[in-house]
């Protein structure tokens, strides 16, 4: 079924329905994927992918996963599952690293900065809820076609999506999108399908008083060779045409589908950042912690780092005895012991969290 279709029949579901949020994320056909929440490591200029090694890296990242998380990742010396001591996500032998840039409000009335926080996603059965900040992870198989294996990264697969360097819209399917959402959607997260026409691949226009859901597709075929590339993206490749999201063809240059990671990080954009006047004349007060207004530059970062043998577990559990975080293949933590799991920041600095900033952190230029 072609993603469309099944975004149509969704949207047709859910408007038979009272219930709010029957979206893609709780449908019928979620057994296509797993679905698990990661609280947060830590809030940091640090980033092993772009910048190895550089102490510290030009912006704020908002990291979960594994807590052997370093400045340098090398996998030569560094093998997650082995050097991490817990997780903060749900998944105890996940110790991946996902990562994507803070977003930071900056006041009209004086240009100091104020990071905004970041909020549960809703309604997402389980722990989810809980949350207070951090990223839900999707790993997803394909939607349509008969073949749906996956084959799970090689130790050492790193990848990111999008460009932070992206002055405009980039071409093709939208991989990197955000979702203002009414005050009336807070809990639920929106419905429909993901980076579909309720989003935009710039930053909200008007005020969201229920948030923001900033999604993040990553590419879901692989080169079949390298766990890296010199721009982190040549040896992965999105499936041809509106197959995108979820497709089950890949093109000849990287023929190997892998699962397919997705992120949504929730921003809390209610209050005082949702007053009108400060969205009047085509303005908006929002800005990445890389200095972007315009929000095309949106993006993530994937450093994969699970234990031998269990992603390709669960991956093949899809459809049969695993869907969202109910995964028997796989051992589970309380949300509670994944939020105990944090870093201490290295790049110890204000980032904006309770204080009004003069410059966003590392002093990046906001253009
Ligand atoms: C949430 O729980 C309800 C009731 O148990 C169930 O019908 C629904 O499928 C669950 N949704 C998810 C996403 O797990
Ligand atoms: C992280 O990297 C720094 C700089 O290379 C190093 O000094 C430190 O020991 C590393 N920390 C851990 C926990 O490996
Ligand atoms: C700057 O403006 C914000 C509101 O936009 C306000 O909360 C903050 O206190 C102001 N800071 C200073 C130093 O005036």
């Amino acid at each position: 079924m072609a993603w469309s279709t099944l975004a149509t029949l969704v949207a047709l579901f859910t408007a038979s329905t009272s219930a709010a949020a029957l979206d893609i994320r709780q449908s019928a056909r979620g057994s296509d994927f797993l679905r698990f929440s990661c609280s947060q490591l830590v809030v940091e200029r640090a980033d092993p992918i772009v910048n190895p090694g550089q102490f510290f890296s030009p912006h704020t990242h908002q990291i979960v996963g594994g807590n052997s998380f370093n400045i340098t990742m090398d996998p030569a010396t560094i093998d997650p599952p082995k050097q991490s001591k817990c997780t903060s996500c749900r998944m105890v032998e996940d110790f991946s690293n996902y990562w994507t840039a803070s977003i930071y409000f900056q006041s009209p009335e004086n240009g100091t900065f104020k990071r905004i926080p970041q909020f549960a996603n809703g309604q997402l059965n389980g722990t989810v809820m809980d949350q207070t900040g951090g990223i839900t992870v999707y790993y997803m198989r394909p939607f349509s076609g008969t073949n749906k294996k996956t084959t799970v990264f090689s130790p050492g697969f790193r990848m990111i999506a999008g460009n932070p360097l992206n002055k405009q819209k980039a071409s093709g399917p939208l991989v990197n999108c955000h979702r203002c959402l009414s005050a009336r959607d807070r809990v639920s997260g929106g419905s429909g399908a993901p980076c579909d026409r309720s989003d935009t691949a710039e930053f909200p226009s008007k005020p969201c008083p229920g948030g923001i859901r900033v999604t993040v597709i990553f590419p879901s075929c692989w080169d079949g060779k390298n766990v890296d590339s010199p721009d982190h993206q040549s040896h992965v490749a999105y499936a041809p045409g509106n197959q995108a999201l979820a497709g089950d063809r890949c093109p000849a240059s990287h023929p190997v589908r892998i699962p397919q990671v997705m992120y949504e990080v929730m921003y809390d954009t209610s209050g005082p950042f949702a007053n009108p006047e400060y969205y009047k004349n085509g303005k908006q007060p929002l800005v990445y912690s890389f200095g972007d207004k315009t929000g095309y530059g949106a993006h993530g970062d994937y450093l994969f780092g699970w234990e031998d043998g269990a992603l390709q577990r669960a991956m093949d559990g899809l459809g049969t005895n695993c869907f969202s975080e109910q995964c028997p293949v796989l051992k589970l933590q309380t949300p509670k012991a994944a939020n105990e799991c944090t870093k201490q920041q290295q790049s110890r600095e204000d980032i904006g969290s309770d204080t009004w900033l003069k410059e966003l952190p590392g002093g990046v230029q906001v253009y």
